[in-house]
């Protein structure tokens, strides 16, 4: 297989910065473009390059959008990911730079250089809707558009009952990125939490990997703390999911093809994403859901990203 090419918008984050060993592993890494959402922007960004050190890579990083389009958020997510997005493990000031231009420019100028990438969307989708917003024709350049994002029938992980942290961080910016595309893959909360690694395994791949995997297992203590608290089985690695998707398509062993919206109004549903299931409306599906992938797969891949 020939390696795909991938521009990465993300917030570092815990399951981003794994996701991102996972990029530069099995795939070429346009760029990153970064935005809020797990922690601030000033956090995500230096998140970004604290990987691109640990990875010796010269991959570039573009700050984008500090806030959502419209709404302040109504909650980050520290409490899982750390003060800082990486666990609070306290890294050094990172060398690598801070490109001057913002994301969303960023994103629309190299998709016009390099029109055969797959956007991969890890966090909440501000920039890419601002980019759109600035040039419509987006939509028509990039390969593919994987989102990670959404519960599809309600599971959410948010205070909002079903509506998933992505989605709910910034739910104007979903809007207009599922209306303008016309075709993406979304990877939700609920089939991550099918798709969750037995502990024991993804121990041996800590224990057994490089400096890669001792970054991970230092970073990762805050959010498995948190996912046992709340009871949720295994390890579960969303982004990482979402990566394994937009590297390699031939994975997924089970997709649904529907149209889905974001709700933006809903008093107890703001940032749901409200998949109409059985073709009611009569409106061309826009997402191809995700809904199961084959596990050894994406356990190779990730297990590779950490060195093991
Ligand atoms: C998503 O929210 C963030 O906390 C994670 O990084 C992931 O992108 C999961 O709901
Ligand atoms: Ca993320």
């Amino acid at each position: 297989m020939s390696k795909p090419l991938l521009l990465i918008d993300t917030d570092p984050g815990v399951d981003d910065a794994l996701a991102i060993l996972m990029a530069h592993e099995h795939a070429r890494v346009s760029a990153l473009t970064i935005a809020a959402g797990n922690v601030g922007l000033a956090h995500t960004v230096r998140n970004a390059r604290t990987l691109v050190d640990l990875l010796g890579a010269d991959t570039l990083v573009y700050p984008g959008c500090q806030t959502p389009l419209v709404r302040m958020p109504e909650e980050d997510a520290v409490h899982v990911h750390g003060t800082d997005g990486l666990g609070d493990v306290g890294f050094s000031e990172p060398k690598a730079v801070v490109a001057d231009e913002h994301a969303a420019q960023a994103i629309l100028r190299i998709t016009r250089e390099q029109p055969d990438l797959t956007l991969v969307a890890l966090g909440p989708l501000t920039n890419l809707a601002l980019a759109v917003r600035l040039d419509p024709t987006l939509p028509q350049r990039v390969k593919r558009l994987v989102i990670m994002g959404g519960a599809v029938t309600g599971l959410g992980n948010t205070g909002k009952i079903p509506a998933e942290f992505n989605i709910g961080f910034d739910p104007e910016a979903a809007h207009v990125v599922f209306e303008a595309f016309p075709m993406f893959d979304l990877v939700d909360w609920e089939v991550v939490l099918r798709h969750a690694f037995n502990d024991g395994e993804f121990n041996a791949w800590l224990a057994a990997g490089d400096q890669r995997a001792t970054f991970f297992e230092k970073v990762f203590g805050t959010a498995r703390a948190f996912n046992a608290k709340r009871g949720r089985r295994g390890v579960i690695a969303a982004d990482a999911l979402a990566m394994a998707v937009a590297i390699d398509p031939s994975m997924v062993t089970r997709v649904e093809e529907r149209h889905v919206a974001v709700e933006l109004d809903g008093r107890l549903t703001r940032g749901a994403t409200v998949v109409d299931w059985t073709a009611r409306l009569g409106q061309p599906a826009n997402a191809r859901i995700v809904m199961a992938v084959d596990q050894d797969r994406f356990g190779a891949m990730v297990r590779a990203a950490l060195g093991a």
